[in-house]
């Protein structure tokens, strides 16, 4: 899981990373072929909201539906758990990404600048759990 957020620029140390592991809150999924980590998603359940933490998925598995079916997944949990509303931040310019939460339903609700380390502005974008698409 590690080695997939380091190929997908992720922001995270392997000891954040090792952390999701021992919280309450957490849900990760992993989506394996034989004994390999194609992709994983992390999520939080707080208060009804589901925050949306990673998602990413191995390159050489890319564009082959793994990170739609592991967020569909997640929201499906969510849900399941009594949760109304899902969010995420996604890095301005991450196209596939934003393509990606846009056909799962989520919509753009605000935008941080200078929120990651590099300078790059983050996307905030949110999804109404409660209505069927
Ligand atoms: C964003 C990310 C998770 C997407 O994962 P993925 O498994 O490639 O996602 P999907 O396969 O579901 O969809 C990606 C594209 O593949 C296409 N696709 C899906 N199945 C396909 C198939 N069988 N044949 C051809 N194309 C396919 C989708 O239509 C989509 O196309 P688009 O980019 O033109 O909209 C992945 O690119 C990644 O790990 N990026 C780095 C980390 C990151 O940015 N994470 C998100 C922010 S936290």
């Amino acid at each position: 899981m590690y080695r997939i957020s380091q190929e997908g620029n992720i922001e995270w140390s392997l000891g954040q990373l090792q952390a999701e592991f021992d919280l309450e809150l957490s849900i990760i999924l992993v989506s394996v072929s034989g004994a390999q980590v194609d992709g994983f998603v992390c999520g939080w359940h707080v208060s009804g909201e589901l925050q949306v933490m990673l998602l990413a998925v191995s390159r050489n598995r890319q564009r082959q539906g793994i990170g739609t079916a592991l967020l569909e997944k997640l929201l499906c949990i969510g849900k399941g758990l009594g949760n109304t509303s899902a969010y995420l931040e996604l890095r301005e310019g991450n196209e596939t990404a934003m393509r990606l939460y846009g056909r799962a339903g989520f919509s753009e609700v605000g935008r941080r600048r200078r929120y990651y380390e590099n300078g790059d502005t983050a996307i905030l974008m949110c999804k109404d759990l409660t209505i069927q698409f």
